[in-house]
């Protein structure tokens, strides 16, 4: 049988720039190309997660725009179960996104319908499925509502794994309640409030109760356990756009553990469809299924 997760957080249309040169202030510049797409980093990681075979339910909210419409379908298209997407009227997420020569981006969100998820009715819905898996989540929706979900999946004994992205600091309330916290090395940084080094990364796994895994862009993973850091290699591959890397590598992850997979196992699937990812323009376009 194949594993239920359930992703619970944003869903954004991206629009996306490319462009050699970055403006400065007050600055023009031609770009190279434009293009929107589907994103969102809850979102993301749950095409990836569908894509990868797991049965993957979203929790988001839509606005009663045209974006929202597309974006219904666009899951539907990713095998990502839709039946519990929440409405609102006015607008849907956005994510205006400018890439450079080097593949890296910058992004603004304004989230939009996504800071309206009526938590109550989302643990209802999850109740409803029932013989969950995995739960997963990131801070693109309010942390609020973030809290009260994953208090209710821990009391229920259900796996929890946290990408705070974009970086945030998070209680120690609600770390107690998260399996596996993946965050970037900016991501660590915020959540940890201390610098990135191999000390730090000790300290701070060892304040918290879950497993800690910091990816490290084109230098793979972290994987910190008590006394000692496993590291885990990338490929080196051409980068056109990073844009949803670490989405992918959260979405791989989730459905990995949720196969029953080891970490160790889990974190080099991940490697591998994040880096994947980077190689092609967009987000979740960049993604690949498990056959490919
Ligand atoms: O992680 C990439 C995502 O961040 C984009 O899809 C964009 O929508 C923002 O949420």
């Amino acid at each position: 049988m194949n594993p239920k997760i359930f992703v619970v957080g944003s869903s954004n249309i991206d629009q996306f720039s490319y462009a050699s040169n970055m403006p400065k202030d007050g600055e023009t510049v031609f770009g190279e190309s434009y293009e929107t797409g589907f994103g969102g980093k809850g979102a993301n990681q749950a095409v990836m997660i569908g894509l990868l075979g797991s049965d993957a339910y979203i929790i988001t909210c839509l606005g009663d725009d045209l974006f929202a419409d597309a974006t219904l379908e666009n899951y539907k298209n990713h095998l990502v179960n839709v039946d519990f997407v929440q409405r609102v009227s006015g607008s849907s997420g956005v994510a205006p996104i400018w890439v450079d020569s080097k593949g890296e981006n910058r992004i603004i969100v304004i989230p939009g319908a996504n800071s309206k998820i009526d938590s109550e009715k989302a643990i209802l819905d999850i109740q409803k499925v029932g013989d969950i898996s995995v739960i997963v989540g990131q801070c693109e929706i309010p942390m609020k509502i973030n809290n009260e979900i994953f208090k209710f999946a821990k009391e229920n004994n259900i796996t929890t794994i946290f990408n705070p992205a974009p970086g945030k600091y998070l209680n120690s309330e609600f770390l107690n309640y998260i399996d596996w916290l993946i965050p970037n090395e900016t991501e660590f940084e915020i959540v940890s409030k201390t610098n990135l080094n191999e000390e730090n990364l000790i300290k701070f796994n060892g304040q918290i109760k879950g497993g800690l895994i910091v990816t490290l862009g084109e230098r793979g993973a972290a994987y910190v356990k008590s006394d000692k850091i496993e590291y885990f290699d990338a490929p080196k591959v051409k980068v056109v756009d990073t844009t949803g890397a670490g989405d992918a590598f959260v979405g791989t992850f989730a459905h990995a553990i949720g196969m029953l997979k080891s970490p160790e196992e889990a974190i080099r699937l991940a490697i591998e469809k994040s880096s994947l990812s980077v190689t092609k323009k967009g987000t979740q376009s960049s993604y690949s299924s498990s056959s490919e």
